[in-house]
């Protein structure tokens, strides 16, 4: 097989895999061949492909002869049309979002493999680019909000006086919920963090950060890790229990998401408008609509006297840990259908691969966004 490893487009740092799982590919019997300058915004070169093995080769040469395409961001409609239906995509294009990629593929009959679509089960932990990426969106979401903070976050005794620690609200305790509270308790801020599911109530303790406890959430046990809609009367209060939290914050940093949906809605206009001024809000679902109705994703404004950061990109500001981790998660997927004379084999039989396919031979593989496209 021919693996070719695309150079993402626009202002994406990052590169899908580093040269160090290039060459375990390469030890696999694989055949890499990467787009000129791939590695370059990671800071890594084309020399250091080629010393392991890949061959360096110009875009419009590489679409024509690779057998599987390995890029991070979503393709755009031209790119689709460029490839042939022996060809394989393997990016993270999210579908649940971009249907019209999905038909695109289905129409053209090539196969999709989004790796955001990876089943959540203990098995394929090793190759969960959510949580990974989630990781470095909740360092990242902490270190800015600590530079953006007029006041310092870690309580100080000094000859000046006491300085009494941040107080960081965070709502959505999820792989960068966790991350954020972890973060934001080694800089020594006080933490408080709100999730529906009521299941996290002790990872968020262990942590060293209080949970906000609102009662009457609908059971989500069957969901597989995720949450589901709730009721409006649990949406009423959760809504008071958060507006009078985040009047006390300096600092709230928003996570909270439901897969395919529009983020959910928990910071209004009026809880901004009581928060304190300086205050900082950080909101990681910038990119499905934001937690708080004031977010523009990827911009910073600024409402009376808070700062509201809208950012959905902070993987591709720590290009290099987010590309290791990003390639590691792709290199443990692509070890399930590696054979051992470096051939593909799409083994269907195997969960994983099944459910991160979402195209193939002109259908949806998908079921969840078979039924969102069918929707
Ligand atoms: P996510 O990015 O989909 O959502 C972030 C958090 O927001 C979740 O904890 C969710 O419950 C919360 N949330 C949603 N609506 C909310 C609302 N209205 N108010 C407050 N919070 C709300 O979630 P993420 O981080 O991708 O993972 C969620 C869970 O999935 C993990 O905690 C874990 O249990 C499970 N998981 C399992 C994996 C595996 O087994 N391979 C890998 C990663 C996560």
């Amino acid at each position: 097989m021919i693996l070719g490893l695309l150079k993402e487009q626009g202002a994406e740092q990052r590169v899908a895999l580093l040269p160090e799982i290039v060459s375990k590919l390469v030890e696999a019997k694989v055949e890499v061949c990467v787009e000129t300058g791939a590695g370059v915004k990671a800071f890594q070169n084309d020399e250091a492909y080629s010393d392991v093995g890949a061959k360096i080769i110009k875009r419009e040469d590489l679409l024509k002869k690779a057998d599987l395409f390995v890029q991070i961001g979503e393709p755009d409609e031209e790119l689709i049309k460029t490839l042939n239906d022996k060809q394989i995509w393997l990016s993270q294009y999210n579908p649940l979002w971009r249907t019209d990629l999905v038909k695109s593929f289905q129409s053209s009959g090539i196969t999709s493999f989004s790796m955001d679509s990876i089943p959540r089960t203990t098995r394929a932990q090793a190759m969960d680019v959510l949580s990974s990426m989630a990781t470095v969106s909740g360092y990242k979401a902490v270190l800015q909000a600590a530079n953006e903070l007029p006041n310092f976050f870690p309580m100080f005794m000094t000859a000046a006086g006491t300085i009494r620690p941040a107080t960081v609200l965070i709502l959505g305790a999820g792989v960068a919920g966790l991350q954020a509270i972890a973060i934001a308790r080694k800089l020594g801020a006080q933490v408080e963090a709100f999730d529906v599911r009521a299941a996290v109530k002790e990872e968020v303790n262990s942590l060293g950060a209080k949970f906000v406890e609102v009662e009457g959430a609908i059971d989500d046990s069957a969901a597989g890790g995720y949450a589901v809609e709730q009721t409006d009367e649990f949406k009423k209060k959760q809504q008071e229990a958060i507006n009078n939290h985040a009047a006390k914050a300096d600092v709230v940093i928003c996570t909270a998401q439901i897969p395919g949906r529009k983020a959910p809605l928990l910071i209004p206009t009026v809880a901004v408008e009581r928060m304190r001024a300086g205050s900082v809000i950080i909101d990681l679902a910038a990119s499905s609509g934001g937690n708080c109705e004031l977010t523009k994703n990827n911009e910073t404004l600024i409402h009376h006297e808070v700062k509201i950061v809208g950012q959905s990109e902070y993987p591709s500001q720590m290009p290099i840990d987010a590309s290791k981790m990003f390639g590691k998660n792709v290199l443990n997927f692509l070890q399930l259908m590696i054979a051992e004379d470096g051939s593909l084999n799409l083994n269907f039989e195997d969960d994983i691969v099944k459910g991160t396919c979402i195209t193939h031979a002109g259908e949806i593989f998908n079921e969840r966004v078979k039924s969102v496209v069918e929707s």
